[in-house]
C-alpha cells in the first residue's frame, strides 16, 4: 500500500483529498496546524502537527510516505497569519519533504499565480510554486480557480454569495462584474489530485471546472435558482468594499478583503483555453442543494478559532 501525506486533512480541500485518498487504498498521514481539532478520520489517519520550527520534526513526520500533497496556504494577511508566513513555512515542507525522501508532491496553487503582481496572495503563490521547483522533487502544480461543494456551507466563496442573495434585496458587483470564474467541484477537484500521484512531472494542471461565469452572471444564475432573483447593480469597487467591512464586522469575519476583490476583477480566477478539469456543473449541484445553499453564512475566522 502506498503512503500519503496531506496537509490539512481537517480542512476544506484536504478533508475531502483524504477521503479519496482512503476509498483509493492509500495509507494516510496527515499533518495539520489544528491538533488540537476533533479527527473525523480517528486513528485511520495519524494526524501530525505541522512542525514549522522545528524542521527535522517536520522531515520525520513525512519519513516513509511515497508523496505529499500540500493544500496548506493562508487566504489573507491578519494579525494571527500572514502570506509572507505561508510562504517561508511552504519552503520549509518541501526541504523536509525532500529530506524524508518523498518522491513526488502534488502541489495546490491558484489560477494565474504572479510572481510581479502586488497582490499578496497571487504573488505568495508564485514564489511558492518557485521553492516547489527549487526542491527539486517531483511535482505536480494544481491550479484551482474556485472550489465548490459538497454540503452547504463547505466551501466559502459560493455558499456567502448565496447567503448574500437571500438577505440583501440588491445586489451590488464590483465596478461592471464582468470579470470571470470558473469553479470545479471539491470532489472533482480530489480525484484530480489523486490522478496527480501517478503523473510524471513536473506538470502544471489549470483545475477548472466546466463552467464560465462572470462574477454578475453568477450573482443572476445563483440567484434564479435558489428563488431569490435579485436586481444585480455594478457600485464602485470602494463601496463594495465598504459593505464587505461592515458585513465582516457584523459577522467577526473577514467576509473579503480588498485584495480579493482587485484579484477578482483582474480576471485572476479564470485561465482561457485551458480543458476542464472537473465535470460537475455548479448550476446543477447548486439546484439539487438550493434548500440548504446559503442558510449559514461560513465565517473562514471561525474555522481558525
Ligand atoms: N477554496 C477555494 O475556493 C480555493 C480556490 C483556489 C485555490 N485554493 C487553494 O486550495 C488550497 C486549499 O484550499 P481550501 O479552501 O481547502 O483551504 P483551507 O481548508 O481553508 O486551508 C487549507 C489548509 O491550510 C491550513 N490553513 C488555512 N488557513 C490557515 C491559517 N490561517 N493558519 C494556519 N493554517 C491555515 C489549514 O490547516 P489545518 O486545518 O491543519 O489547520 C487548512 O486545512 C489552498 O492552497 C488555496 O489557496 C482554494
Amino acid at each position: 500500500m502506498k503512503q500519503v501525506v496531506i496537509t490539512g486533512p481537517l480542512g476544506y480541500s484536504g478533508r475531502h483529498i483524504t477521503r479519496r485518498a482512503l476509498e483509493d487504498g492509500y495509507a494516510v498521514r496527515g499533518l495539520t496546524n489544528s491538533p488540537g481539532r476533533a479527527n473525523p478520520f480517528g486513528s485511520v489517519v495519524p494526524l501530525h502537527p505541522l512542525a514549522w520550527a522545528d524542521e527535522t520534526a517536520l522531515a520525520r513526520s513525512m519519513e516513509g510516505a511515497d508523496a505529499l500533497i500540500n493544500t496548506y496556504w493562508v487566504r489573507f494577511d491578519h494579525r494571527r497569519f500572514t502570506h509572507a508566513q505561508a510562504v517561508a513555512n511552504s519552503a520549509k515542507l518541501f526541504a523536509a519533504a525532500r529530506r524524508a525522501g518523498v518522491k513526488k508532491i502534488v502541489h495546490v496553487s491558484i489560477t494565474r499565480p504572479d510572481a510581479e503582481s502586488p497582490l499578496p496572495y497571487f504573488r505568495g503563490k508564485a514564489e511558492v510554486e518557485s521553492s516547489l521547483a527549487a526542491s527539486g522533487v517531483d511535482h505536480t502544480i494544481l491550479r484551482p480557480a474556485v472550489l465548490f461543494g459538497e454540503g452547504p456551507g463547505e466551501d466559502i466563496l459560493i455558499n456567502n454569495m448565496a447567503w448574500t442573495l437571500r438577505r440583501f434585496p440588491v445586489i451590488g458587483v464590483f465596478g461592471d462584474g464582468a470579470y470571470r470564474l470558473q469553479p470545479i467541484h471539491v470532489d472533482d477537484f480530489a480525484r484530480l489530485a489523486l490522478r496527480s500521484l501517478a503523473a510524471d512531472g513536473p506538470r502544471v494542471v489549470d483545475a477548472i471546472g466546466p463552467e464560465t461565469f462572470t462574477f454578475r452572471e453568477l450573482f443572476e444564475r445563483l440567484g434564479r435558482i435558489l428563488g431569490y432573483p435579485r436586481p444585480v447593480i455594478g457600485v464602485p469597487p470602494s463601496l463594495g468594499y465598504a459593505v464587505a467591512r461592515l458585513v465582516g464586522v457584523v459577522q467577526r469575519d473577514v467576509f473579503l478583503t480588498r485584495e480579493e476583490i482587485r484579484g477578482l476583477m483582474e480576471d485572476r480566477l479564470c485561465v482561457d483555453g485551458a480543458a476542464p478539469a472537473g465535470q460537475t456543473r455548479l448550476t446543477e449541484w447548486a439546484h439539487r442543494h438550493r434548500d440548504a445553499l446559503g442558510l449559514r453564512y461560513a465565517s473562514e475566522l471561525a474555522r481558525r478559532a
